[in-house]
């Protein structure tokens, strides 16, 4: 079958959007909401059908992201029905498919969603009959897929990737097979590669290692175990053995609830940090000690920031952050901080933009091949705004000069292109309120790919 390209450059003009910050004097008592986290209802929707459970899922991330995840599995034919605030998953019609010898070839569109795309090309590749032809929008055609498909050509898959300039991206065509189990060292702390490898090792003949440079967040494996799987983390090793399919006839749907996105909260801590006198609660987030690592770093700013577990879920906790306005200073961090903090790093920065004295960010080389190049972005970011941000090989130096004179200065016509980048776009929005600056954005809808009522609470 020949593999079809999707390349089309997009080259009509950008229109940018201006917008004007909201007059917040402080924001007392006031209470923020973030959305299901992204990362942990992509791996519900996919793990449900890896381990063919039906689930009542509640909070599930509404962004188009996740919504890309949701249209894949209904392709491959699971039933997803949107009941009362839930969605009800039943994989049994896909269940089906897999008992009978049928061959079947389906297109899936991943549009923004790096996280669908490798974890699901991981799922694909595992399960014999089924040839997937994916793609995605311009920027997730833009990101590097080698790593993706390097593991799991060990296990045995077969996948034709697009060779745009020297670099394998999508659009893809992914032919299932007989999978074998892998020890596999990763080059790079990845929790998308780590879970894509660990999803179809669930069909591999025999156990699968992955050994990380860094540990990366563990969602995939807190489900897993949640789900009944057999896995095992020693150190940096994490082991998965082979899952039988099977499902329950009976027609009973498990609940599960998502938490609140952890990384959607760290936009709401940045604004309760700079908005002086203002004091806020972000409820029910999700509390994995990787997620929250950005917290650590703004604490160690000055930033007066409490955490309270106030329950657990899908094998996690779930948190209250209480966020009081605080006078912030520099901070270093360090390369083997860089794979927890890395969604976060443009809100950090423009927490680093208030502070006093000078911020590095070390080791950030994975910035560069993000939605957008976040390294770059962030700098150009700042430096619209008066900052004075350099990179250093792959560090990120944030200085700020002594009398704060860049925080006080109107710039006008600040138009900034946010380049399909949702976390761009809200670290942009929330520096320009804490300046009370107006700014004009591009591609600010990209905010709906995780956080579609971001704008709506600024109010
Ligand atoms: C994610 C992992 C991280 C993160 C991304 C979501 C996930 O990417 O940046 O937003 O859900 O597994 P990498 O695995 O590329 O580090």
């Amino acid at each position: 079958m020949p593999l079809i390209i999707y390349d089309c450059e997009f080259i009509m003009p950008k229109n940018y959007v201006c917008y004007k910050p909201v007059n917040f004097s402080h924001i007392s008592n006031r209470e923020f909401f973030v959305p299901g986290c992204k990362s942990i209802s992509h791996r519900v929707l996919i793990l449900s059908l890896a381990c063919m459970k039906r689930l009542c899922i509640s909070n599930l991330n509404p962004g188009e992201d996740v919504l890309a995840t949701r249209k894949a599995i209904e392709n491959l034919g699971v039933d997803c029905l949107d009941y009362e605030n839930n969605l009800r998953v039943d994989p049994k019609p896909y269940f089906d498919f897999l008992q009978n010898e049928d061959s079947k070839f389906i297109k899936v569109d991943m549009a923004n969603s790096g996280t669908s795309a490798r974890i699901l090309m991981g799922y694909f590749s595992s399960i014999s009959n089924l040839t997937v032809q994916m793609r995605g929008d311009q920027s997730l055609s833009r990101r590097p897929m080698k790593r993706m498909e390097l593991p799991l050509n060990l296990m045995g898959a077969d996948i034709e990737l697009y060779d745009r300039n020297n670099k394998l991206c999508l659009p893809a065509l992914i032919k299932g097979c007989e999978l074998k189990g892998v020890t596999y060292d990763l080059p790079m702390a990845s929790a998308q590669v780590k879970s894509g490898i660990l999803v179809a090792a669930l069909n591999a003949k025999t156990p699968t290692t992955v050994t990380e440079p860094y540990l990366s967040r563990d969602h995939t494996e807190n489900i897993l175990k949640y789900f009944g799987v057999h896995i095992q983390r020693i150190g940096l090793q994490t082991i998965v053995y082979p899952y039988q399919q099977k499902i329950c006839d009976e027609d009973r749907y498990e609940q599960v609830y998502v938490p609140g996105d952890a990384s959607s909260a760290a936009f709401w801590c940045v604004l309760g940090l700079i908005i002086p006198g203002s004091k806020i609660v972000i409820k029910n987030v999700n509390g994995n000690l990787f997620r929250l690592k950005y917290i650590g770093v703004l604490q160690k700013m000055g930033g007066n920031i409490t955490v309270s577990k106030v329950g657990t879920t899908l094998g996690e906790d779930l948190v209250d952050i209480q966020v009081e306005s605080s006078l912030l200073k520099g901070v270093e961090t360090d390369s083997d901080m860089a794979s927890s903090l890395m969604d976060e790093y443009p809100i950090l920065s423009v927490a680093a933009f208030f502070a006093s004295g000078t911020t590095i960010f070390k080791g950030l080389k994975e910035l560069r091949v993000k939605e957008s190049d976040r390294l770059t972005k962030i700098k150009e970011l700042l430096n619209l705004f008066g900052g004075q941000c350099q990179i250093k090989n792959d560090d990120l130096v944030i200085q700020v000069t002594k009398d704060n004179t860049s925080k006080n200065k109107v710039i006008n016509n600040v138009k900034f292109d946010a380049v399909h980048d949702h976390r761009l776009s809200m670290s942009a929005l929330i520096l320009a309120t804490g300046l009370q600056q107006e700014i004009c954005l591009t591609d600010a809808e990209y905010i709906n790919t995780s956080f579609p009522s971001f704008l709506e609470q600024f109010s």
